[in-house]
């Protein structure tokens, strides 16, 4: 199984070749970190994970927080040891072969583009929510909703998907300035909100604090780890940073812990003053976020409760006495999540290129546009899955699929930082995971535990993906990787790879 491995020494010598100029220290390495951080999950998935633990979703933001700290840790060696495109998948074929990386590839696919989808589900909850109160109109739910929410298709959602793709096949990058304005609205927009709603809180909304038990809990944290993903941005900069080894566990647990200690304030801030306590059926089991009975039931009670909402942060700020903030709140979101998107789907077309370029995947897919010189065919067709995710599922949903993928390349890296320590322990390590027969089990059993916490259609969905995924692998990609016919390559220094996303700020 781990007979094809892409030699290290080969990757590295060809990193090598790239100028290292090590810019970045703790603090921008840390708002980095924020900046790739926070999005939907905060400002949406806040409704799901109440309808899922009630108050006790605090608790479930602290275990999510923690899985990531430990997994960013092992993610942070292979990065700064790797320094090259692909990530995970790149750390697995070095270490783990050829088959494992594949999977970590297809695994990562649902990261990404799924992401991209349920973001842009996100957005399209907060725009809606602000073109209907700002304006005083009723925009109807057939053209906004997809069909689990009670509607037939998100056009808007559709719009910004394709807006992202085109903005991606022209080429179009974040400049690390708009990068730090996106960042300080966001971060200004929870601070906002912090201000406003924790000095109106009730003791008494926190109880029951976990009406549906400890079981409860672990399901919300297994979604609102979706707020916490992108934090690899953080690994991958780890050629960058001066002095890694104290800057990059500064840059990872810094950011981990802003965006944790906001996570918190905010979700203090909906359960204190509107009360967050999930809608429950008849039998008394809370209804599955983003079903039609959910839907269904919202409707009849007018959407009197924030696990109603398509726009949380928003929606509680309105319904405390400020309607207008509200909507600024709307407008933050409405302005800076589409960055995320753009993250994602570059992560994606990323990933992508690489896979194709080692024979993985057809060559056509990393075919470069001659005039805009980026992966145009690739872009496009990421593009137009992640449209039609996001027309037609809900965001919570889509953000649960997306976690599975997330938990799988997080767990394999967890083994790989490990695997490689043992059989290469002299190999030079600008960064060193700390206490790491401690902390590679704790990400693994943690990537383990919220992933059987997944609601079973995620998890039965993961399975069946991962199922093809094998089927293409040895239909399709074993008999053409690169590798397997002799030839290591790495792009990492071909002229028209794509770059970062999201250059360092400087
Ligand atoms: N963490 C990112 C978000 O919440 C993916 O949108």
């Amino acid at each position: 199984m781990f007979g094809r491995v892409k030699p290290l020494d080969a990757i590295l010598a060809t990193a090598e070749k790239k100028s290292l100029h090590r810019s970045l220290g703790a603090f921008q390495l840390t708002m980095l970190g924020v900046g790739a951080v926070i999005g939907t999950g905060i400002f949406v998935l806040t409704a799901e994970a109440a309808q899922k633990a009630g108050p006790g979703m605090m608790i479930s933001f602290i275990i999510a927080g923690f899985v990531c700290a430990v997994a960013a840790l092992c993610y942070a060696e292979m990065a700064s040891m790797v320094p090259v495109s692909g990530s995970a998948y790149t750390y697995s074929y070095a270490v783990m072969g050829e088959l494992i990386a594949w999977m970590v590839g297809w695994a990562l696919i649902l990261e990404y583009a799924v992401a991209a989808g349920a973001v842009s589900v996100g957005w399209s909850g907060y725009v809606v929510g602000l073109i209907e109160n700002a304006f005083s109109i009723d925009i109807p739910d057939l053209l906004v909703r997809g069909p689990y929410d009670g509607g037939v298709v998100n056009l808007p959602a559709m719009l910004i998907a394709g807006l992202v793709t085109w903005l991606l096949v022209i080429g179009t990058k974040e400049s690390a300035s708009v990068n730090a304005v996106l960042v300080a609205i966001k971060v200004s927009a929870l601070t906002l909100f912090i201000i406003l709603a924790v000095p109106v809180m009730k003791m008494e909304n926190f109880e029951p604090f976990a009406p549906l038990g400890f079981s409860g809990i672990g399901a919300a944290a297994a979604s609102i780890f979706f707020a916490y993903v992108g934090f690899d941005a953080v690994s991958t900069a780890a050629e960058e940073t001066k002095n890694p080894q104290r800057n990059m566990p500064i840059g990872l647990i810094g950011s981990l812990a802003i965006c944790t200690v906001f996570y918190l304030l905010v979700a203090a801030g909906v359960i204190g003053s509107v009360g967050a306590q999930p809608v429950l059926d008849a039998n008394g089991l809370g209804m599955e976020p983003g079903s039609r009975e959910l839907a269904a039931q919202c409707m009849a009670m007018g959407d009197q409760a924030v696990v109603c909402s398509k726009e949380a942060l928003a929606w509680t700020l309105r319904e405390i006495g400020w309607p207008q903030i509200g909507n600024l709140i709307g407008l933050a979101a409405g302005l800076a999540l589409p960055s995320v998107i753009l993250m994602m789907m570059f992560g994606q077309t990323r990933i992508f290129f690489v896979m194709s370029r080692d024979g993985l995947l057809p060559a056509s897919f990393s075919k470069i546009h001659p005039r805009y010189n980026t992966p145009h065919v690739i872009t496009i067709i990421t593009g137009v899955f992640v449209a039609l995710f996001a027309a037609f599922f809900p965001v919570g949903l889509l953000a649960n699929i997306s976690n599975s993928g997330t938990l799988f390349a997080f767990a394999a890296v967890s083994i790989a930082v490990l695997v490689i320590r043992r059989r290469e322990p002299g190999r030079h390590r600008p960064f060193r995971t700390p206490a790491i027969y401690l902390t590679s089990p704790l990400a693994f059993a943690g990537c383990l535990y919220l992933f059987y916490k997944l609601d079973a259609k995620s998890q039965l969905l993961f399975v069946i993906w991962a199922a093809v995924g094998l089927v293409v692998y040895y239909a399709y990609s074993r008999s053409r990787s690169h590798v397997g016919r002799g030839s290591v390559e790495v792009h990492e220094a071909d002229a028209d790879a794509p770059p970062q996303p999201v250059p360092p700020i400087d």
